[in-house]
């Protein structure tokens, strides 16, 4: 596994459940060293016990050079970064470096496996960076959410692979076998549309509930019933139809911009990815909104609780917390916020504290972002207490809104009033 981040090391830490031997490679010397000790930086239910496991039964190794981990083996693992570059495109320099370094170390027969989510046409450029006619270059997208990996790895709803040759897929589809779910074996070009429109469709589902939302608060609708009658259809479905403060993390927003990105490359207007990249960005607007309905924001604080992307991880890339927050500071407002998984923040404007009594200390609003089940306990008369004035923007639609309401509250839901 070349990379372990949180791809690469659920990755290989499920490999090594299933019974292979992986050895995982990491530039980063200080990251290694803690793994070798068993000591799992990132939040991933499950993850630090597969890690132990895999070290205690040798199945699993680290080690700083990607020589090292090439050596003798039979599939060679890409979970490197693909961050978003300032076009929208995707920076595949990790990719391009870390093709070039197993290069002249990857023994002949052996297997490339692109997992990082890489453009269309990413496996010719693997192959052109090894320069190694010999070794085939596979994709093997990962369908794995935040705070869900492990899960995700072992019971995913399918296994995608695509390959040229049907024999090197079979050989990847082999290391799947004991999952046990459906693989689809296909072309790399379809392999790699297919995680880029999967993120796309998802992204586009929760764009459209989040704008029915709207549309119910216009019309005096319930977005809860509207959405509730609406999964019972099967081809809707009833998962992913929760509205919030918009959407966000280290996928959506890339995969989405980078599909749009490669669409138009290759000549074709992707304009209904934008409308739903637009309806995101106005979703957040529409938060900061309703917060400038109840209060005049300049010179006043705001309390915001929750800042992680959503609940169930500390990770804040591209948290839609954050671009609320970011909103709220340009209209002079001060934003005290608090996660139970987030501690510190790169915005220096914002003040964390370490308990959500003490973000609402002064706030004449309060602006639930992330849906951490401990919100919805919390005690309303403390709450009260703190603010100066008792004013809610629930984002997430989670807080007890007849309870606020009778406490005095105002309150403002998403696609509920
Ligand atoms: C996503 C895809 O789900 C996963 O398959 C892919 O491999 C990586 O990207 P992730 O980014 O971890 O996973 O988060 P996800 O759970 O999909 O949530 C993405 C965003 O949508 C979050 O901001 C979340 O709060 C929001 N969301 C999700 C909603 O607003 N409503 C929902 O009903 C579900």
């Amino acid at each position: 596994m070349i990379g372990t981040g949180y791809v690469g090391l659920t990755t290989g830490a499920c490999f090594a459940h299933l019974g292979h031997d992986v050895v995982c490679a990491d530039i980063d010397v200080d990251k290694v060293r803690r793994l070798q000790k068993g000591d799992v930086p990132i939040h991933e239910a499950g993850l630090e016990e597969l890690v132990r496991e895999g070290l205690e039964s040798g199945r699993l190794s680290f080690v700083v050079d990607s020589a090292d981990a090439v050596g003798d083996a039979d599939f060679v693992y890409l979970c490197v970064p693909t961050p978003q570059s300032g076009d929208g495109s995707v920076d595949l320099k990790h990719l391009k470096a870390a093709a070039a370094e197993i290069s002249a170390h990857i023994r002949h027969g052996a297997i490339v496996v692109n997992k990082s989510t890489v453009p269309v046409g990413s496996t010719l450029l693997v192959e052109e960076a090894m320069n190694r006619p010999d070794i085939a270059v596979v994709s093997n997208p990962e369908f794995l959410r935040e705070g869900t990996a492990v899960t995700d790895f072992l019971s995913p709803d399918r296994v995608v692979i695509g390959a040229d040759d049907p024999a090197v897929a079979d050989r990847v589809a082999d290391l799947h076998r004991s999952i046990g779910a459906p693989v689809m074996i296909t072309d790399p070009a379809s392999a790699e549309t297919i995680k880029y429109a999967a993120n796309a469709f998802l992204a586009t589902k929760l764009s459209f509930v989040n704008t029915i939302a709207a549309v119910c608060e216009a019309v005096g609708a319930d977005v809860g019933d509207v959405l509730a009658a609406m999964g019972l259809d099967k081809r809707i479905g009833g998962e992913f139809l929760v509205p919030g403060p918009g959407w966000g993390g280290s996928c959506f927003p890339k995969d989405t911009r980078a599909i749009i990105s490669m669409a138009e490359d290759a000549g074709y207007d992707f304009s209904l990815m934008r409308g739903v990249l637009k309806a995101n960005d106005e979703q957040f607007k529409r938060v900061v909104n309703k917060a400038a309905s109840a209060v005049s924001l300049n010179g006043s604080t705001v309390a915001l609780l929750g800042l992680a992307f959503k609940a169930g991880t500390d990770d804040t890339r591209n948290s839609p917390a954050l671009e609320i927050a970011g909103l709220l500071l340009a209209e002079g407002a001060k934003v005290r916020a608090y996660d139970p998984a987030v501690a510190t923040v790169d915005i220096d404007e914002i003040v964390v504290v370490d308990d959500p009594y003490a973000a609402c200390e002064g706030a004449a609003v309060l602006v639930v972002a992330t849906e951490w089940d401990e919100f919805r306990l919390l005690d309303l008369d403390k709450i009260s207490e703190a603010m100066v004035s008792r004013h809610v923007v629930d984002a997430r639609n989670i807080l007890d809104r007849e309870a606020l309401l009778s406490r005095g509250f105002t309150y403002q839901g998403i696609g509920r009033n």
